[in-house]
């Protein structure tokens, strides 16, 4: 599913990936987890293709995803990768509907089956009676289960997550941690998590520590 090998990164001449390898399967749930500043969240946007490394190669289903122009990496990441960050980041103008269908009006997704699955989507995740909230009348649990639902609107490959659950309070977060099991459970879905919640980490199929730029083995 996800293969990256050798990934280095730096900036300036603060060297904060040193050749990282990694391999993550078809259904995987996987925790990284390191100290702040060890370089979770610049690998995670590198495997996610939100950042390119000075050195290192990343397959994602056979394909080189920076061997892509331009155009067609921001394509594939809009049909195959699909992310969540600590801070939501949905649209405040929009309502819950709107922000999930995003990724799918870029994709050019048929308007009438893009409705559908997003309700699906919506209700699935427990947010039936919040379709028609913006961001700003939903809590800190609903909005980030609103970016979950945007990040499954194109049926990705993978899903990255950074500390999705950081700054949510611990009953909050334990439900989302369940939602991604389920997510998993129910749709086989893949998902490489950045936590510092050991309690998620311990729950996942692998976890991997971040040190001194590489994973610990
Ligand atoms: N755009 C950037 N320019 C310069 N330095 C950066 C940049 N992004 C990250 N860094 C530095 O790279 C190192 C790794 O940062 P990164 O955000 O990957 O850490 P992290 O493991 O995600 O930490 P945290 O747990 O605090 O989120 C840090 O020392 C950080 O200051
Ligand atoms: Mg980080």
């Amino acid at each position: 599913m996800l293969k990256a090998t050798n990934i280095h990164k730096s900036y300036d001449d603060l060297h904060v990936l040193k050749g990282v390898d990694i391999e993550v399967n078809k259904g995987e749930l996987i925790s990284i987890i390191g100290k702040s500043g060890s370089g979770k969240s610049t690998l995670l946007h590198i495997l996610g293709s939100l950042d390119i490394p000075d050195q290192g190669q990343v397959f994602i289903n056979d394909q080189n995803i920076f061997d892509k122009k331009e155009k067609d990496l921001s394509t594939f990441r809009n049909k195959h990768i699909g992310f969540v960050f600590q801070f939501h980041h949905l649209l405040a103008e929009f309502d819950a509907l709107e922000n999930v269908k995003i990724p799918g009006l870029i994709q050019k997704t048929d308007a009438t089956a893009l409705d559908k699955k997003a309700k699906e989507l919506l209700d699935y995740l427990g947010l039936k009676d919040r379709m028609d909230h913006k961001p700003g009348q939903l809590s800190g649990g609903e909005q980030q289960r609103v970016a979950i639902a945007r990040a499954l609107i194109n049926d990705p490959q993978i899903i990255f997550a950074d500390e999705p659950t950081g700054n949510l309070d611990k009953s909050t977060s334990d439900e989302l941690h369940q939602l991604f099991f389920q997510l998993k459970k129910d749709f086989n879905q893949t998902f490489v998590l950045v936590t510092h919640n050991m309690e998620l980490a311990n729950l996942s199929d692998r976890t991997l520590e971040m040190v001194d730029g590489n994973i610990k083995i």
